[in-house]
Parts: C-alpha cells; structure tokens; sequence
C-alpha cells in the first residue's frame, strides 16, 4: 500500500511540504511532523499534549471516546476479572502472558528483592514524623540510585531487567515503611511466603507483637485495584519517566520523578483528594453546593474523581471499581458507608447535570479508589502512594521499551519565545 501523506501549505509564503502519515495498529493517523522545521522552518504548537504522540509503543491501548483499555491487547475488564498483579506486571514488562513456569520464576525473581538495605531503612529517621508518604517516597526512591552499582549500567539489557525486578520489588517495602515511619510503629520486613499484595498488607498491618495474617478479600480487592492502575500509556507520569530516562539517567532517579508527578491532585493525588472532598462535604444535603462551586469559573474547587484528558465516554476502570465497591464494602466494612452513599449521591447528581454532561465529565478511576482503599484499613495520604506501586510496572515497562527503542534519543521540546526582543545591558547607575 502506498504511503498515505499529508501536504501542508504555508499560505503566507506559499511553500509547501508533505507529510508522512503513520498508522498504528489501532487509533487515529499519527502526521509525522520530524522533517517540519528542516523542510518549512516552522515548530509546531501543542502546549499540554493534547493532539501529539511523543513515541511508538506497544504496551498500551486506550481508546478515550470509546471507553477502551487493553494492556498488550487484553481488555482491562478481562484481567481484572481473571487475573492477579504479578501476572499483569509481567505481561507489561514482556508483552505475553506467562506460562505457569514463567510465572512462578518471575515471582521468585520479585520476591528475592523485597528487602531493602538495612542503611536505606535510617533514611527514614531523616524525614519529620507527619512527612507525607509521597514525600518520603521521591526521596527513598531516588536514593536507590546510590545502592545498585552492579547493575546501573543502562546500555545493558540485563542490567535494565534486575533493575525492573528491583524497582518493582522494593517498591511495597519503601511504600509500608512510609506508612509505619508516619506512625511510629516499627518496619516490618516482608514475608516471602506470601504473594505481592499479601506480603504488602502484612508490611502494612503486622507489627512484631501479634501475628497477622492478611484477609483473603483485601488481598482480591487489592490485586484488582493494582491491576487497574498498573499502566495508562502517555499520562503525565509516563512521560516523565520516559522524557528523564531519555537523558540516560539511571532508573531509579527517572522512578523518583515519575512518584513526583503522579503526586499533584490532577493524577493520581486525585484518590487522597476525592476522600478529603467527600469529609468536606460531609452530607448529602451539601452536594449542590459543592456541585455549584464546581461550575463556578471564579471558584478554584474542582469536583475530584471527575473528568479526564482521554476518556470522554467514560473510564472503564471507573465502571469496573465501582461494582467492586460495594462488594468490599459489604465484606470488609459497613455497607451503609455514609462516606459510599455520599459518593454514590454525588455521582447520580453529576452525571444528571448540563455542566457535567456538556463537558463529558465522568468518574474516573480515582473516584471509588480511595473508598475502598479505606475500606482495608488504609489512610488517605497512603492512597496516592498505592497508585505508585502500582504505576511503578508500567514506569518501568515504558522505561525498558524506550531504551531499547532504535529512535531513542534525548527528548528536547521547542518552545514559542515571547520574552523581549534583543537588548544592551545597562549599569546599574543608569537604570
Ligand atoms: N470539576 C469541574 N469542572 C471540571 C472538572 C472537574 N473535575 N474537570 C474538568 N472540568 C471542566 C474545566 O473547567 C473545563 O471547563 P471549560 O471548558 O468551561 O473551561 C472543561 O471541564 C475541560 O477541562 P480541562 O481542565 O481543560 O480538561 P483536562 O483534560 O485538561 O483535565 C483533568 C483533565 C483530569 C486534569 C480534569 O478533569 C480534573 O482536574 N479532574 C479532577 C482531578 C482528577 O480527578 N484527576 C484524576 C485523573 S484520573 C487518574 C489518572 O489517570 O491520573
């Protein structure tokens, strides 16, 4: 098949070029635009990403209008339904699902590495004991950097594989540890015998005093929670990992400033942020007001949990979540929650409600997060830290992909200068 082009005209000088299309397996024609600036001396202008692909990948499919999420092909609605955390991690970091024995070998391999040194541990002592957990995370998982020296050698595949295994290893140690640092309890190291996310309630929850054994129901909700959050493709986060690693910085600091950004309340600060919204809220009998507020241009309140860059349909996570809600709500917790119903309310009167609906603002996957993360027993300044260890696999399979992409090299966006036009300096006695 021929190439499909473009041809783009300058009306004002009359030149003109044409353009490259490149289709992907799925989604819109992607208009190649690398030759722009040789062929018309001309940048183009995208503030926030909106309409422009930084990169081929093959991890992730979303289609926003439609409500799709696959990972490596597979809809998101089948692996929470069938399968578990690790599973998934693997299929992202190796594009196939596993076989039974790949799978068991690649769990050993993980749980191998959940101990952290014990010098990372007195980093802890370092950090005030009310430090936001995402705080202390940017910094133990940055400080990785200067523990693995054997294997930071980035050009080397092997090199970039033990530091996946580790990233993803460590990452729910340093998470319990936040926790327990935030209050005052003692670490507690993991425990190989049980799986990812029961080993991580058990960092959570245990304490050297009394045995614990994690509930068969969170450690579901939790793998199912982790599932979902595992990857998103080009999100704010992602792309900050890919655009620090394409300096060849090591992995550990590109990790550190991928937890950075998914911290702010627009990302994955939103969970933390819903469960504060609905305490200020407290009643059903204030949603109006705060669905008021919302809408008001001139009021900086924004209805958390809602809306979202790709999903103008609706975010299939979202549905997915908010059935298992109230099965671990019934389960674990009270089922007349005031703090679900509040939610549950909330939601009914926004999606009925012209500002909402005009705008396509749905519940995204933040939205009953939080709900059940507080249904297991887990504070809200941890949620935003459960979305990192989650995200940490899909960090780390962008990460890979990118470094062994052909056409990787030093990301450098270009800017519209609109700051002052050339000028001569002036001393001080004459300004
Ligand atoms: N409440 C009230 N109005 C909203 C909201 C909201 N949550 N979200 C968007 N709008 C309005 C916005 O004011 C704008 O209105 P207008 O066209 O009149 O100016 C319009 O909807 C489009 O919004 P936008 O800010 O241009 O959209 P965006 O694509 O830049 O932002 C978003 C997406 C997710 C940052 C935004 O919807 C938001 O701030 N939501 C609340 C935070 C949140 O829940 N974030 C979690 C995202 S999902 C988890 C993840 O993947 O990180």
């Amino acid at each position: 098949m021929a190439d499909k082009t473009l041809t783009l005209k300058n009306n004002g000088n009359g030149k003109s070029t044409e353009l490259r299309l490149i289709s992907g397996t799925e989604g819109p024609d992607v208009m190649d635009i690398s030759s722009l600036y040789r062929e018309m001396g001309i940048f183009t202008y995208d503030p926030v990403f909106v309409a422009t692909a930084s990169c081929h990948s093959s991890i992730t499919y979303i289609d926003g209008d439609e409500g799709i999420l696959r990972y490596r092909g597979y809809p998101i609605e089948q692996l929470a339904r069938s399968s578990n955390f690790l599973e998934v991690a693997y299929l992202l970091l190796y594009g196939e699902l596993p076989s039974e024995s790949q799978f068991n070998e690649f769990q050993e391999i993980i749980r191998y590495h959940t101990m952290i040194k014990e010098t990372l541990k007195s980093f802890f002592d370092g950090f005030h004991y009310d430090a936001h957990p995402m705080g202390i995370m940017v910094g133990v998982v940055g400080s990785l950097s200067a523990f693995y020296h054997d294997s930071l050698d980035i050009h080397n595949p092997r090199h970039r594989e033990i530091s996946a295994h580790r990233m993803i290893a460590k990452m729910p140690t340093i998470a319990a540890a936040s926790y327990k640092h935030n209050i005052g309890e003692p670490f507690m190291y993991p425990r190989n015998d049980l799986d990812y996310c029961g080993n991580f309630l058990h960092m959570m929850f245990a304490t050297p005093c009394e045995d614990y054994e994690p509930d068969p129901i969170a450690v579901k909700a939790m793998n199912l929670l982790f599932i979902l959050h595992a990857d998103h493709e080009q999100n704010a986060s992602n792309s900050t990992v890919r655009l620090s690693g394409s300096s060849q910085a090591n992995p550990f600091a590109c990790i550190a400033a991928g937890i950075a950004s998914l911290w702010g309340p627009a990302h994955g600060g939103a969970n933390e942020a819903v469960l504060n919204m609905l305490q200020e809220i407290g009643d059903v009998s204030q949603i109006d007001k705060y669905i008021a507020k919302a809408k008001d241009k001139d009021d900086s309140f924004r209805l958390m949990g809602f809306g979202h860059r790709v999903y103008k349909n609706f975010d299939p996570r979202a549905t997915i979540i908010r059935e298992v809600c109230h099965e671990v709500l019934e389960k674990l917790a009270d089922s007349n929650n005031p703090m679900f119903e509040l939610a549950r309310r909330l939601e009914e009167v926004a999606l009925e409600d012209d500002y909402f609906v005009e705008r396509k603002l749905y519940p995204n996957v933040d939205f009953y997060s939080g709900i059940i993360y507080r249904a297991l027993g887990i504070r809200n300044n941890m949620f935003t830290v459960m979305f990192a260890i989650a995200r940490t696999v899909g960090w780390v399979a962008h990460w890979m992909e990118m470094m062994s992409d052909p056409e990787q090299r030093i990301g450098r966006p270009r800017q519209i200068y609109t700051g002052a036009g050339e000028r001569d300096y002036v001393p001080f006695s004459k300004r």
